[in-house]
């Protein structure tokens, strides 16, 4: 079988070609001309060995339909992955052509490849909105009354073209995970990455808001095996929520203070200590309006509570989410070995 992968050179959706492929599907990764894809590893016209599957590159831009067309062309499969993920963005209107406009041209690609049996879309727990007080199901919609990041608008209008694309009878699938964690490229989208890299660096000193926030922390194992298990037993035109344990990234830190038997200064709280923000790239300090756009997006979104159930995706896709413990019980040792942290 052959899957179309768009985001092939991102975080989750390397993550993705490398299992499909272990797996045995010929993968054909959608990557742009300026796209860094060495964790993809080499591409091959034919089956590895080992059962492994074939790895092709295609280049285009989600922006740009006649590379999607020639992208799809053969495909039974396409996982659209691929968005922007960043906190802030100086032309925020970049969110919306890329999240929402190549969500609609994935549509679009799909409508005129005859191929293409399912789409598998990845949108996220930002698109069903907050959840302040109690944990939400696939029922929730966004409300739309604000929305902390220009980011958290795209997906959740991307997620009103993916709905309608199912009510008019598209095989689409939407997928929704929660904060995904793990191994895997170092983008601005492995959040919890970066910010376990600044804790045990010594660079976090706090934290914004009280730690009582609430998160789906999900691992991208987990994250994958759910992608995949919605291709195979998925129903079309559902949605699942990829979420696992619902806690605080204080817990997070403490979990991993815990793990690593290593004694941390302990996490001030404080809605503006410089360097707490959850949501920046904070290697991307570029410069200090980016920071304080950045910082405030923060803010916001630490305002709010972020907790889901995903029953429905453990009942009808086989979805077992590993706890924060065990996921980081993987998470630190990887990044020693990388050199990134100590302990
Ligand atoms: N990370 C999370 O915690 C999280 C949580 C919930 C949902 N999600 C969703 O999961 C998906 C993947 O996120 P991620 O964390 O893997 O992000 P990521 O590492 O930033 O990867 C984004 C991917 O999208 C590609 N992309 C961006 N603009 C594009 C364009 N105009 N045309 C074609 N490709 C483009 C990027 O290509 P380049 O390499 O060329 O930049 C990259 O491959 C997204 O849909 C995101 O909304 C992520």
């Amino acid at each position: 079988m052959k899957v179309l992968v768009t985001g092939a050179s991102g975080y989750l959706g390397g993550n993705l070609c490398r299992a499909l492929l272990r797996q045995g599907y010929s993968v054909r990764a959608f990557v742009r001309p300026t796209s860094d894809v060495s964790l993809l590893g080499p591409a091959s016209a034919t089956h590895g060995r080992d059962g492994e599957g074939s790895l092709e590159l295609v280049y285009g831009d989600v922006n740009d339909l006649p590379s999607l067309l020639v992208a799809c062309s053969g495909c039974q499969v396409i996982f659209h992955v691929a968005a922007l993920v960043e906190p802030w963005l100086p032309d925020p209107s970049r969110f919306f052509s890329v999240n929402v406009g190549g969500l609609k041209n994935v549509l679009q690609a799909f409508r005129e490849t005859k191929t293409v049996e399912k789409i598998i879309y990845t949108s996220s727990f930002f698109a069903l909105g907050p959840t302040d007080g109690y944990i939400a199901d696939e029922k929730q919609t966004h409300p739309e009354k604000s929305f902390c990041t220009e980011y958290e608008k795209s997906k959740a209008m991307a997620d009103k073209v993916a709905l309608q694309a199912a009510s008019d009878g598209l095989p689409i699938i939407v997928l929704y995970p929660g904060v995904i964690y793990g191994s895997g490229k170092l983008t601005a989208g492995n959040v919890v990455a970066k910010l376990l890299i600044e804790r045990f660096n010594g660079r976090l000193p706090g934290y914004i808001g009280s730690g009582q926030d609430k998160f789906s922390f999900s691992h991208v194992e987990d994250v994958i095996d759910g992608h995949i298990a919605a291709l195979k037993k998925g129903r079309p035109g559902e949605r699942y929520l990829l979420t696992g344990e619902n806690a605080s990234f204080v817990h997070v830190f403490n979990v991993s203070s815990f793990i690593t038997e290593l004694k941390q200064k302990a996490l001030v709280s404080h809605p503006f200590v410089a360097g707490g923000d959850i949501w920046m790239d904070i290697s991307s300090l570029l410069s200090n309006y980016r920071k304080a756009s950045s910082d405030q997006s923060s803010v916001y979104v630490l305002r709010h509570q972020w907790a889901y159930s995903c029953e429905k995706a453990k009942v009808e896709l086989g979805y077992n989410p590993r706890s924060l413990k065990e996921g980081l019980g993987e998470v630190l040792p990887w990044l020693k070995s990388l050199g990134l942290i100590k302990y």
